[in-house]
């Protein structure tokens, strides 16, 4: 059966490596119905909306979605509801996306990206699964109004609402403990429970899934500490599952640790299988229609589409051993680049991709 893709660009260097993710999907041979929506700014400047109902009715109606990136400064001064941004988390809310997996990966030819030094970091393979429909970033109420008592009453005040119901934790923590049992069965949970009732909530819920899982050794850290475990000492990591909040700020960090986040992809999925798949990296828009981006976080997160929503892992598995041979290959984009290497722009890595698939 042919199955639908939804590719959506977005703004700023996402047509430029989505293109190239593109050809590398219609190379496969495999039979799929691929058809383009704007999203984010460029859906704002056509449509006046970041997020037109025609794309999110593209978006619902495929087995998953390639996703490039959205935002551009010239669209901070909008009102919330018209920023680039709305468009992901519209994404994820109306389609249930509510596993994020984000893996941090060093790969051996770029281990002297990485700002640590190579004897902390190399061989580095983590994977942060971070819930994402639910937290302070949907939560209700919020707003901003006036502070009706304690010592700033009279005064405006920003307020906002972390909050998970025990079954949106569950489900999280379920797909981490399976995770985990396919990689080395090691789960850390991460929460702020010292402080915060949702992360007391969590932590109880968790250890109580955990209960179904007693071929995982699992452990508990407070965010701030995981923060700081991750640069001290970021193998000691297998699988992490946190938060929404939490695992937004704990994935570029992990990101970073690579040196490399042009290489990593990311996939969010819903109960049923269906899966937005984007790069980690943003839309970089100082270096948008240069051709210089690198598109390897968005081929490889094609590679996750294969395998996540499509079931096509074999296909999955020759995306990801053409990028390393590439890699091998010595060919680099510019913010992987090491003298030595063979620098190429965008369409030059997609074109080294191709010729490698064989
Ligand atoms: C991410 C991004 C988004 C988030 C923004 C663009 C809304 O930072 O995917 O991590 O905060 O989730
Ligand atoms: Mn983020």
């Amino acid at each position: 059966m042919t199955k639908k893709i939804a590719v959506l660009p977005g703004d700023g260097i996402g047509s430029e490596i989505i293109e190239q993710a593109v050809r590398v999907l219609k190379a496969l041979d495999i039979p799929l119905e691929i058809e383009h929506a704007p999203v984010g700014g460029t859906a704002y400047d056509l449509h006046g909306h970041p997020l037109p109902p025609s794309t999110l009715k593209l978006a619902q109606e495929s087995h998953a979605v390639l996703f490039g990136a959205v935002g551009d400064w010239k669209y901070d001064k909008l009102p919330r509801e018209h920023r680039p941004e709305q468009a992901i988390l519209g994404l994820r809310k109306s389609l249930g996306l509510f596993a994020n997996l984000r893996p941090a990966i060093l790969y051996p030819e770029l281990a002297n990206a990485s700002s640590l030094k190579p004897e902390i970091v190399s061989g580095l393979d983590i994977l942060i699964l971070r819930e994402l429909t639910g937290d302070i970033y949907f939560g209700t109420p919020r707003g901003i109004r006036t502070a009706t008592d304690g010592p700033f009453a009279g005064s405006k005040e920003g307020f906002d609402t972390m909050r998970y119901a025990e079954p949106e934790i569950r489900r999280i923590a379920h797909l981490g403990f399976q995770a985990a049992q396919k990689r080395s069965r090691k789960l850390c949970s991460v929460d702020k429970a010292n402080v915060l009732e949702t992360s007391q909530l969590w932590r109880d819920t968790v250890i109580e899934v955990a209960k179904e899982y007693p071929d995982v050794a699992l452990t508990h850290m407070y965010v701030d500490n995981a923060a700081m475990q991750l640069v001290r000492a970021p193998r000691d990591f297998d699988v992490i599952v946190t938060g929404n909040l939490f695992g937004d700020i704990l994935s570029d960090e992990a990101a970073m640790l690579t040196g490399s986040i042009g290489m990593l992809p990311s996939a969010s999925m819903n109960a049923s299988g269906q899966g937005l798949y984007e790069p980690s990296h943003g839309s970089a828009p100082d270096i948008a229609g240069k051709g210089v981006a690198n598109p390897l976080a968005t081929i490889l997160s094609a590679a996750m589409l294969l395998r996540y929503s499509l079931d096509h892992d074999a296909q999955a598995k020759r995306i990801e051993q053409a990028v390393q041979r590439v890699l091998q290959q010595g060919f680099r984009t510019a913010d992987i680049y090491e003298a030595g290497m063979t620098k190429v722009g965008t369409a030059a890595m997609g074109d080294a991709v191709l010729k490698a698939l064989g």
